[in-house]
């Protein structure tokens, strides 16, 4: 079968080998290979799944399409690490091939449990008339690796008042119970949060809907995730359907979360602020985090959006997730931080300092495709100052404060091949920048930046040419005294 022409749901094994390493090869031709982010070796990477740390390594799953760009038949395809930094691609780890999972092994989490790995995730079915009729699955892995699935379902329908998008559990432990949040969609199209539990991994009960404060949120939220961090409950979500309000929720579809007291068990309540976003930037969804050895509340993200196509759609492949951020809570907010393990990635250091006024400045060693970059600033009297990236000629990606409007903005108008500018090609932030810190993860095709130490994140895929590599210091109407950092990865 030619690739060109594979369905959604061809099977891997549908199509020959040498149709698939010529897909490989025109993915490994790609300029906008990524060098340090999880990324997959050909089709399309969504959702991470299953992230934890197990038999003394770090793993992380993520939804897999091998065969194209696009959302078809999904797989579990793992990787595993043991500094979170270096991800060693092991292969698929579930495959889309049992009665409960035939169209697709959807999102989930894991848990250990008597010295094996839970993996927890949905199987989406359809019937003749392609209807959904979502399963939760149970597979386990042991130490070795080796993954096996239940021969059955372990919830086999969508509770009354449901429709069947009904997906992705994130499960915990409480004393001597297991529970699970579920992405779930109310008959009368709201989204929220249903709870499950179980007092084994194996026999799962339907506790109602965790209800919150945000009324009608969108008509779905997808791949919800609950913990405790300090005294304080957190329930991520990624509502779909919330529309535009100021500079928030600008992309298709959201992720963020609600932070308050801890959800009530018994009540099936939680009691919570205002729902806020995650990423200020242009691609960002489903994110899912876990409690390392240390303690450490530690989250990836996918670095895109469903429904959105990119440009390296005609290399054959699509996204990767996002470097590891610590969480933490500050006044009432949850902070992002890079992980510390990150650097270790960091090579060859060039140091620079001092005053930009009314101009453009570039310097030596200030270039690059990958690299770390901190750059601080103190305005004297710019009207907007900041650092374009991935530059050349007119080509740039330009993370700036502008005074005037009080606002970081993120813009990525000429950064390269267009991505879904129906969406506009600026993200802005609203912050007293008198002194601002602008931490930057540059790589091929993508960038993370990290404001004030994680006050706001702006996390985007760009499509510049190989060749721009230009960083260019900037200020205008006035001056503004800087400092930057930077360490070739
Ligand atoms: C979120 C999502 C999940 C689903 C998965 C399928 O991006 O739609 O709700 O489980 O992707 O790949």
């Amino acid at each position: 079968m030619k690739l060109q022409k594979v369905k959604k749901y061809t099977r891997i094994e549908e199509v020959s080998q040498q149709e698939i390493d010529l897909l490989v090869s025109r993915v490994n031709n790609c300029s906008w290979r990524q060098t340090f982010h999880i990324q997959p070796v050909s089709g399309l990477l969504n959702d991470p799944n299953g992230f934890c740390f197990y038999a003394g390594e770090y793993h992380l799953f993520y939804q897999w399409h091998p065969l194209g760009p696009f959302h078809g038949l999904k797989y579990w395809y793992h990787t595993k690490s043991k500094d979170l930094v270096n991800w060693e691609n092991v292969g698929i780890a579930i495959e889309p091939n049992s009665y409960f999972d035939s169209h697709g092994v959807y999102s989930g989490s894991a848990i250990e449990h008597d010295g094996k790995l839970y993996l927890f995730y949905t199987g989406n079915t359809r019937d003749e008339k392609l209807d959904r009729h979502p399963h939760q699955c149970i597979a386990v892995m042991d130490n070795e690796g080796t993954i096996l699935k239940l021969n059955e379902s372990v919830f086999d329908h969508v509770p009354e008042g449901y429709t069947e998008h009904f997906r992705d559990p994130k499960v915990w432990k409480e004393g001597e119970q297991f529970y699970a949040v579920i992405g779930a969609q109310t008959t009368d199209q709201t989204g929220c949060v249903g709870l499950l539990s179980s007092p084994d991994l194996f026999e799962w009960k339907f506790e109602g809907e965790v209800q919150t404060q945000l009324g009608d949120f969108g008509f779905m939220w997808e791949c919800p995730d609950y913990f405790v961090l300090g005294d304080q409950g957190v329930l991520i979500l990624s509502p779909q359907g919330v529309l535009p309000e100021g500079d928030r929720y600008q992309n298709i579809y959201q992720a963020g979360y609600v932070l308050g007291e801890e959800i009530d068990l018994q009540k099936k309540e939680m009691t919570h602020g205002n729902f806020e976003e995650l990423d200020r930037g242009f691609d960002f969804y489903a994110p899912q985090t876990m409690e390392d050895p240390n303690g450490r509340r530690i989250l990836v993200g996918w670095m895109g959006l469903p429904e959105v196509e990119y440009p390296s759609d005609v290399n054959g492949w699509a996204h990767c997730l996002t470097v590891p951020r610590e969480l933490t809570v500050r006044n009432g907010k949850l902070r992002q931080t890079p992980i510390p393990e990150l650097e270790s990635l960091r090579k060859t250091k060039a140091e620079v300092s001092g005053f930009i006024t009314n101009e453009v400045k570039t310097y030596d060693k200030f270039s690059g495709a990958a690299y770390e970059l901190v750059c601080e600033f103190e305005r004297q009297d710019a009207a907007i100052y900041g650092v374009e990236f991935r530059a050349s000629g007119e080509e740039k990606t330009v993370i700036q404060y502008d005074a005037t409007q009080e606002k970081v903005i993120l813009d990525r108008t000429a950064s390269g091949e267009e991505v879904a500018i129906a969406y506009g090609t600026e993200r802005k932030y609203q912050l007293d920048g008198e002194k601002i810190k602008f931490h930057l993860f540059v790589d091929s095709s993508s960038v993370e930046i990290f404001v004030n130490d994680g006050e706001a994140v702006f996390t985007s895929r760009i499509f510049p040419s190989a060749e721009s590599k230009e960083i260019r210091f900037f200020a205008t109407n006035g001056s503004v005294n800087f400092k930057a950092v930077k360490w070739d990865y």
